[in-house]
């Protein structure tokens, strides 16, 4: 495998994400026959793309086969150096995934560059195109992957949003605002379910202010006890939550 030029992009920028995605996309990658996992839209250098594989190579298959796919073609021509197949390997393609049939997809950042009104169209061309029982990642984070936001989608449709920060430098849980996915972002105003969701994280993390003694991770958790205490659709285990997530069903957020 050859030297990726890493440019600025920060090479943890989606460990969050990865993270996430290495549990909640297990199941169906440990079951296929061929473990597809498309990263599309990478960016100006593939390092992102060599993380996802390292870690689901190591946390959940090594036999993973990861294709990075971007629409811009000579970003497809930089990160040819560091293709490494089967397990990692570059490709020309968009929404369409150049006609393969991944069981999972993970788009971050891409989104965000277009209109809210572009995103169901492209949702549905990424999801009809997933294997069976495949499931896409979409969302959006910040530069150096301290707060992320993304939404989980199945043949279905959307089925989860999720909000995840990095506990040692969060301010407060309101800052996840700037970072929700395209679908929510236009629509996190006083009255909307978004809102009132991130509003009672708040709340949740300012009564819990006493517990940051023993650590953000501890504040954290009962912040998002308190938020399903609330009455909202937490659905990972909290064994989930001291990762600095908090999964809700789609359905209590949808716009
Ligand atoms: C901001 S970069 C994100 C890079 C990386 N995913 C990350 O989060 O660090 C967005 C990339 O998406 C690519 N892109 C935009 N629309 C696309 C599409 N329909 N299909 C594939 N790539 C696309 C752009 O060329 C650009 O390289």
């Amino acid at each position: 495998m050859g030297t990726p030029t890493r440019g600025t992009t920060n090479p943890n920028r989606l460990r969050r994400v990865d993270n996430w995605i290495a549990y909640r996309c297990a199941e169906p990658l440990r079951a296929a026959a061929v473990p597809l996992v498309i990263d599309l839209g990478y960016g100006a250098t593939p390092v992102t793309t060599m993380e996802l594989r390292a870690r689901l190579a190591a946390a959940v298959r090594p036999d993973v086969q990861v294709v990075g796919l971007e629409i811009d073609p000579a970003r497809v021509a930089a990160a040819e150096p560091a293709a490494d197949p089967p397990g990692l390997r570059f490709a020309r393609g968009g929404f369409e995934l150049a006609g393969l049939r991944p069981v999972v997809v993970r788009a971050l950042n891409v989104l965000r560059q277009y209109d809210e009104s572009a995103v169901v169209d492209a949702w549905r061309t990424m999801t009809d195109n997933l294997a069976p029982g495949g499931l896409l990642i979409e969302g959006t984070c910040d530069e150096l992957g301290r707060i992320g936001c993304w939404v989980l989608l199945d043949g279905i449709g959307p089925q989860s949003l999720t909000l995840a920060a990095r506990l040692a430098t969060l301010d407060t849980p309101g800052t996840l605002a700037e970072r929700l996915p395209k679908a929510l972002i236009h629509h996190n105003v006083p009255g909307t379910r978004i809102h009132a969701l991130l509003r009672a994280l708040d709340d949740g993390w300012r009564a819990a202010a006493p517990y940051a003694t023993f650590g953000p991770r501890q504040r954290w958790v009962r912040a998002v006890g308190a938020v399903r205490e609330a009455g909202w659709p937490v659905l990972d285990r909290p064994g989930r939550w001291r990762h600095g997530e908090l999964t809700v069903a789609w359905a209590a957020v949808a716009p």
